[in-house]
């Protein structure tokens, strides 16, 4: 690897699995030392473990919930006194709970907002004076396709309301938060991943071969899953220098999920459904009309 994030801090929550847990192997083959955490004990000693044996440098707290503040604000001075200061901070950490909004709760709704995006403000606000210090820094959120399209889950399927509300704020939050910390030179982006098959996302998703896989995949212009890597890749490029002009951007990392409108390429139904109307158009001195005056002979 390229030593790109050599001499950085970099914060990520939630790294006992999926995403962030490739996102730290990533960043600490850049260079970065990195400062995890999780609620779960035993994977988030896991990820330490990896990053060591492939020669990186990490310490995490855990267990540790950051929907109570009080653990944000360590985490943030834990990373200050144990690598010197905070340069990145990559905010992935989430859960929730599904529901449409006549079989969701109100504590049900409260669970998802606090743990898809209150825990977004509260590291962040946390972690910015170590950012002040430094005189600048990254921070990348994590929103999701569901805070973007449709109905939000595959299928266009409105099962997991709160969390799409959440995940739409968290879009917004890039764009004011990229406002107000310019001027103390600290860059703020999202990256808004598709499907991608963490653990997490294989119980939605299901097995290759199953409806479920197949519903899944559907929208997509790559026609896959996404892998944590996919993600990890834009993560590296938003955190690093490589983006030093890049600010308050949205990076959507789906397959083309979003480009698509949801619907995938064009299937042969839907082209010949649209045959005939197409052959209404003419070229007409190489210009494209709706007369439906025949193209004359060249
Ligand atoms: N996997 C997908 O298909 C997908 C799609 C779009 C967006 N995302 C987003 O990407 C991020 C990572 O997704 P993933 O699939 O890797 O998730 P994951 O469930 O595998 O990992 C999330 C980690 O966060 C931890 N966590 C949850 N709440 C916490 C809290 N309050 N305090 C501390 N740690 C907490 C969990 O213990 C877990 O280890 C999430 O923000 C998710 O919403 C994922």
């Amino acid at each position: 690897m390229s030593g790109q994030l050599d001499g950085k801090v970099a914060v990520i929550t939630g790294t006992g699995r999926g995403i962030a847990r490739n996102v730290a192997l990533r960043y600490a083959s850049e260079g970065a030392k990195i400062i995890g955490c999780d609620l779960n004990e035993e994977t988030a000693a896991e990820t330490v473990e990896l990053v060591r044996k492939a020669g990186g440098e990490m310490e995490a707290l855990y267990p540790l919930d950051l929907t109570v503040e009080e653990n944000a604000h360590r985490l943030a001075e834990f990373a200050a006194e144990t690598y010197g200061g905070i340069d990145i901070l990559y905010n992935s950490a989430a859960q929730f709970r599904i529901g449409t909004i006549e079989d969701m709760t109100l504590e049900d709704w409260k669970f998802s907002q606090d743990n898809v995006l209150t825990l977004h403000f509260l590291v962040t606000k946390h972690v910015i004076p170590h950012m002040r210090k430094r005189g600048g820094g990254s921070i990348v959120f994590v929103g999701s396709t569901t805070g973007i399209l449709g109905a939000g889950y595959p299928g266009n399927l409105s099962f997991l309301l709160s969390y799409c509300c959440a995940k739409a704020a968290i879009l917004r939050m890039t764009v004011i938060l990229a406002n107000e910390l310019a001027e103390i030179g600290v860059r703020v982006n999202s990256i808004t991943p598709g499907a991608v098959g963490t653990e997490a996302g294989l119980v939605f998703y299901g097995e290759p071969g199953t409806e479920s896989r197949r519903v899944s995949e559907l929208g997509t212009l790559v026609p896959r899953l996404g892998e944590p890597d996919d993600i990890a890749n834009a993560a590296f490029f938003l955190a690093s220098d490589q983006a030093s002009w890049v600010t308050g951007q949205n990076l959507i990392v789906d397959g083309g999920l979003v480009a698509s409108g949801g619907m995938g390429p064009a299937t042969p139904e839907n082209k010949a459904a649209m045959a005939p109307v197409v052959k209404q158009f003419s070229v007409v001195d190489d210009k494209w009309t709706t007369t439906g005056e025949p193209k004359p002979a060249s």
